[in-house]
């Protein structure tokens, strides 16, 4: 396995890896890894030949205030861990040599950036969409492949690629969650004992909603109730949101017709945890 931080040096690596025909899959993530990012990397391997990771905590993707000094780094751990699941190169470069001095330029998607995770994080989305274009351009994968934890980020992406004509294959991953129903995420290291305790009423509570639908509930506003009364009991916790949604185009939806996504967020101490399902129709 290779580091490359240069961004020249990814691209003539990936450019010669085209002229040789061999496929590039890119999963592109902050580190601080763990068992729902080594997942995405095996699913990579079904898409490419060629596996990148990059790592590289994205500062434009944070609000002023959010945790990006204090966002859990360990590049060695992680070195070593994707090399154990077969990547090929991890592309790891530094804020200076993505976003040089006089940089000036943005991508950014509209209407489905708008609700849910970009009412609370304004600049969030603009943040990733313009690494994740620029991560495009230095690896030029075939394939790349996004965890639907954060379901949002997942549909902007595919927004994103559909409206500017990227050829580029997005694929996304089901969710890798603990033995105990949390979540994985990089955030989940901030957790005290009793704050990740708490954090297990969110998928907790994806699990009554589901059951409610299974047993023929389709009101949007008494599977809601539900919810945040589970969330709500938790003293540790603050309920950011609790919607339901269109899974394609991020509508709101009041009545359960068909598959529905329901998307919560919440603040355990001052950690912001995200989890979602998609509920049967
Ligand atoms: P990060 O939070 O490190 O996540 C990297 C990828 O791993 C994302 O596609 C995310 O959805 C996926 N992922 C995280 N936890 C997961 C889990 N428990 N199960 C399945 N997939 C999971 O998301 C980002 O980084 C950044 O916004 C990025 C896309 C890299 C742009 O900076």
């Amino acid at each position: 396995m290779r580091i490359i931080e240069r961004v020249t040096e990814m691209q003539q690596q990936a450019e010669s890896w085209r002229r040789e025909g061999r496929r590039i899959a890119l999963v592109p993530t902050m580190g601080y890894l763990h068992e729902g990012h080594l997942t995405l990397m095996r699913e990579a391997r079904n898409h490419g030949d060629e596996i990148v990771v990059s790592i590289f905590v994205n500062p434009t993707q944070f609000g002023p205030g959010e945790d990006f000094e204090r966002y859990p780094r360990d590049m060695a751990r992680d070195e070593l861990l994707a090399g154990e699941v077969g990547v090929t190169v991890v592309f790891a470069p530094s804020v200076r040599e993505m976003y040089p001095d006089g940089y000036q330029t943005f991508v950014e998607v509209m209407e489905v950036t708008r609700p849910l995770c970009g009412r609370s994080r304004p600049v969030h989305f603009r943040g990733v969409t313009t690494v994740v274009a620029k991560l495009f351009n230095i690896v030029k994968p075939d394939a790349a492949v996004f965890g639907e934890k954060d379901f949002q980020q997942l549909t902007v992406i595919r927004r994103m690629v559909d409206d500017l004509n990227m050829d580029v294959q997005i694929i996304g991953h089901p969710i890798v969650r603990e033995e105990d129903g949390l979540a994985m995420s990089s955030r989940n290291a901030y957790l005290t004992g009793s704050q990740r305790g708490a954090a297990l009423s969110l998928s907790r509570a994806l699990g009554e909603a589901e059951r409610m639908v299974h047993g023929g509930e389709r009101r949007g506003a008494v599977i809601l109730d539900a919810v945040r009364s589970q969330l709500g009991s938790e003293g540790e916790l603050r309920i950011d949101y609790a919607e339901l949604r269109d899974p394609d185009t991020l509508e709101n939806v009041t009545e359960i017709r068909g598959p529905t996504l329901l998307a919560l967020a919440a603040f355990v101490g001052q950690t912001r945890l995200i989890d979602n399902r998609v509920l049967p129709g």
